[in-house]
């Protein structure tokens, strides 16, 4: 059962500058948390408890944040302030950590590249550090991919896509359906397209922060040349794999597992103001 994540959060965060000038967009917080321990408990949720964070320059917070204080327990302890202490509760969530640093941010299929060494010769998961799924309760998505997965031998990787406006696809990947696998929105992949033009393509599927990945796809991001901005694009290692031959399902969301994806201030307030509707104070 794959129960390993790496969990990219080594980007810039140039979007929300200047709130990420010196903390790290994936610890900013929305309601009571940081959006990377929605992540994590989303994860853990669905059985994936072994925890590597790409993480970079300025990100050390993040380890921090998910390192056990226990200086903090005994004073909370000591003072019987129960409520403050099951706020902690995560720390000690049965999960592993580790962290390894993208000394160059060039882009998120480099950040994965990163990994190599470490994900060896096993399937794994990708969870991006800045983007929420589930608001009143968990999403279950990565769960269903990774049983998906496993129960067909003959695939590369599973990437969740979520259904957008159709003035919205030029802001996200867009996946093009293949032949359908299962009416609950299981099909195969046929194409990626970045930020299409709004009319260019038929479908409104986007690609939702999620993947399931074979460690082939190490071999695709190691000989994808970088993009006009000097990024090596997960999402072109995938177009690759494709390319090649090599088969891709994609699993969608379901209506309940809202996505909230910190791109920009825009989404960033409208995750702040749905999950602090839904906060205990
Ligand atoms: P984004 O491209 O959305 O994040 O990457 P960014 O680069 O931080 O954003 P802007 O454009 O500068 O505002 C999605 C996820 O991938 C990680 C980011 O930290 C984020 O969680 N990422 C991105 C990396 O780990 N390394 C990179 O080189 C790029």
């Amino acid at each position: 059962m794959i129960n390993f994540a790496l969990i990219p959060v080594a980007g810039r965060g140039t979007s929300l500058l200047p709130l990420t000038k010196s903390q790290p967009k994936e610890m900013l917080p929305v309601a009571d948390k940081p959006i990377v321990q929605y992540v994590v408990e989303e994860l853990i949720t669905c059985g994936v408890n072994r925890l590597l964070f790409i993480t970079g320059n300025g990100k050390t917070a993040i380890e921090n944040h998910f390192d056990i204080n226990p200086e903090l327990i005994e004073y909370l302890r000591l003072h019987g302030r129960e409520d403050e202490l099951a706020e902690l509760a995560f720390e000690r969530e049965a999960a592993e950590y580790c962290y390894m640093r993208q000394r160059y941010q060039l882009g998120l299929g480099h950040a994965v590249l990163c990994a190599a060494p470490f994900v060896g010769k096993q399937s794994f998961v990708v969870a991006l550090g800045d983007t929420i799924l589930g608001l009143k309760q968990r999403s279950m998505i990565v769960q269903r991919m990774i049983t998906l997965y496993e129960n067909c031998q003959h695939i590369d990787g599973i990437i969740a896509v979520d259904n957008v406006l159709p003035y919205e696809i030029d802001r996200y990947g867009i996946a093009i359906q293949g032949r359908t696998i299962d009416a609950d929105g299981t099909f195969e992949l046929k194409d990626l397209i970045e930020k299409p033009a709004v009319g260019s393509v038929q479908s409104c599927l986007a690609v939702a922060a999620r993947y399931v990945f074979s460690p082939l796809i190490f071999d695709y991001i190691k000989d994808t040349p970088p993009d006009e901005n000097g990024d090596i694009q997960l999402t072109d290692a995938i177009r690759r794999m494709l390319a090649n031959g090599r088969k891709f399902y994609g699993v969608t969301m379901n209506q309940s597992e809202r996505r909230y994806d910190i791109g920009s201030f825009e989404s960033y307030f409208k995750a702040f103001a749905d999950f602090a509707a839904i906060a205990k104070v």
